[in-house]
């Protein structure tokens, strides 16, 4: 582990009504509220749109940060279907997640589509997590760090800090299938990503952004992961959706 603060992410992607909302999300402020004012990392969830505004309320004052799953890259305007990244903010939301491999495959976004999207939610006063990550095709065509080097440099936004941007690493064959990266492979990348970062935004900046795995974290394999040099934390998505898993991957943070 770093001296960077790790991050420990909730991405609850479509699952939950109201009430199991509210409820793992009062767990998780539970879970957070029990170790008080100097918690050695931090904790996010990501709950869908319609959850957010009770999920800011179940957590209110717990230290725990609620963040969207996605944003459109516009303020406001005449995009059906779409949440801009000022009503994330409007609703209590600190953080958004773009890029998502699902949102890259589901909706066809883009390099170009995502950092636009990164770039609309720092803009709103958001900071944001920002998704790559190599398929099983192209890591067994050896094209794994080209991949996770050519996302990076298209999907990062202008304006990147080490406060206000994360970079999360998950490779989409390891994303809900039970196939996790080993932690060599996952510092592999992680170590190339914060060499490319450097190249792109210099070594103080670089050194200080947070790199997140993602992909089948649980409990029993993040102490090993997060052990890492450069992994810095977790953006988890089954095990998120349990108080206790989750919580046993913010344990192993420590
Ligand atoms: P998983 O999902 O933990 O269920 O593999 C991770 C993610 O997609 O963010």
């Amino acid at each position: 582990m770093s001296a960077r603060r790790p991050m420990i992410a909730g991405n609850w992607k479509m699952n939950g009504l109201l009430a199991d909302g509210k409820a793992l999300a009062a767990g998780v402020a539970d879970k957070r509220k029990g170790i008080g004012a100097d918690a050695p990392f931090d904790i996010l969830v990501c709950p869908p749109f319609p959850l957010i505004t009770t999920v800011v309320d179940a957590v209110a004052g717990s230290g725990v940060a609620v963040g969207g799953q996605d944003c459109h890259m516009n303020v406001s305007g005449a995009h059906t279907g779409d949440t801009s990244a000022t009503m994330l903010k409007d609703a209590g939301c600190g953080f958004a997640i773009v890029g998502h491999s699902e949102r890259r495959t589901d909706h066809g976004e883009t390099d170009a589509t995502v950092k636009a999207k990164a770039e609309a939610a720092l803009a709103a006063g958001l900071k944001v997590i920002v998704c790559i990550g190599e398929t099983l095709e192209e890591r067994e065509a050896g094209k794994t760090i080209d991949i996770n080097k050519s996302q990076l440099n298209g999907s990062l936004p202008d304006g990147a800090t080490a406060e206000n941007c994360i970079v999360a690493y998950e490779p989409v064959w390891a994303i809900g299938t039970g196939k996790v990266a080993t932690p060599e492979q996952a510092q592999e990348v992680h170590a190339a990503i914060r060499a490319e970062l450097t190249a792109m935004v210099g070594g103080d900046i670089a050194g200080g952004m947070r790199i997140l795995y993602g992909g089948s974290m649980k409990p029993g394999n993040a102490a090993e992961l997060m052990g890492q040099a450069d992994i810095d934390g977790g953006l988890i998505g089954g095990a998120a959706l349990k108080v206790e898993d989750f919580w046993g991957i913010a344990e192993a943070a420590k």
